[in-house]
């Protein structure tokens, strides 16, 4: 028998109980909402709610002043990171497309991050390295093309300072993490990489969310 696709939670969180737990612990203030929006003609492939409040307390235990995301879409986890943010810190945030990041940054202003966020439009691949002046960072989060995870896991492993953040969704490959193929094998080589070099988990919300401390 094939192994079923198992999403976290399917046993005993019903879809009325994920609402109430988000409304009770995740709820959206109006950037927030605004931003979890997504427009005609961009996919709705926002994190949930509780994994933007999971990424948001994860940084302030840390105590993350300045932060890159790979993979905008429109800015709903952008402004979980940015809401996180020490004062005085920043988010530079990485978006291949430039009408997702124009919406994007209309989310982040709308939400009162303008000053504090800055969406950056092109590959993570180009533009990760014009970050490497602003190092070390406090936290990189992962969110973006499946097949580069191991060469971002690999820049913020070189850009993040001890005890940083590595963070990467989708860590499941929507239940093709243990596949023969070049998306596959590179996703499990993102979590060889960040568990050589990190003390990680990956947590079980329902795309997987890796979670490494830098050592
Ligand atoms: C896709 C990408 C994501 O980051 C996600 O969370 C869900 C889906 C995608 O490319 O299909
Ligand atoms: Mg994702």
């Amino acid at each position: 028998m094939a192994d079923s696709v198992t999403r976290a939670g399917d046993r005993h969180a019903t879809t009325a109980i994920l609402d109430y737990v988000n409304r009770v612990h995740a709820a959206h203030d109006a950037g927030l909402a605004r931003a979890f929006e997504v427009p005609d003609g961009i996919p709705a492939i926002q994190i949930s709610p509780s994994d933007g409040k999971l990424i948001e307390l994860l940084l302030r235990l840390v105590r993350a002043a300045k932060v890159v995301e790979v993979g905008t879409l429109v800015g709903y986890s952008a402004i979980h990171l940015a809401r996180a943010l020490a004062p005085g810190g920043h988010l530079w945030s990485i978006e291949y497309e430039p009408r997702h990041a124009e919406v994007a940054r209309a989310n982040l202003a709308a939400a009162g991050f303008a000053d504090r966020a800055t969406v950056l439009v092109g590959a993570g691949r180009d533009v990760l390295p014009t970050l490497a002046p602003h190092a070390p960072f406090d936290a990189v989060f992962i969110d973006a093309d499946k097949g580069n995870y191991p060469h971002y896991a690999q820049w913020a492993l070189d850009h993040l300072r001890p005890g940083g953040l590595v963070l990467g969704d989708n860590a499941y490959l929507f239940g093709e993490l243990l596949e023969d193929s070049a998306r596959g094998r590179a996703m499990r080589a993102f979590h060889e990489l960040v568990a050589a070099h990190c003390d990680s988990v990956c947590a079980t919300t329902p795309e997987g969310l890796v979670i490494g401390v830098k050592r």
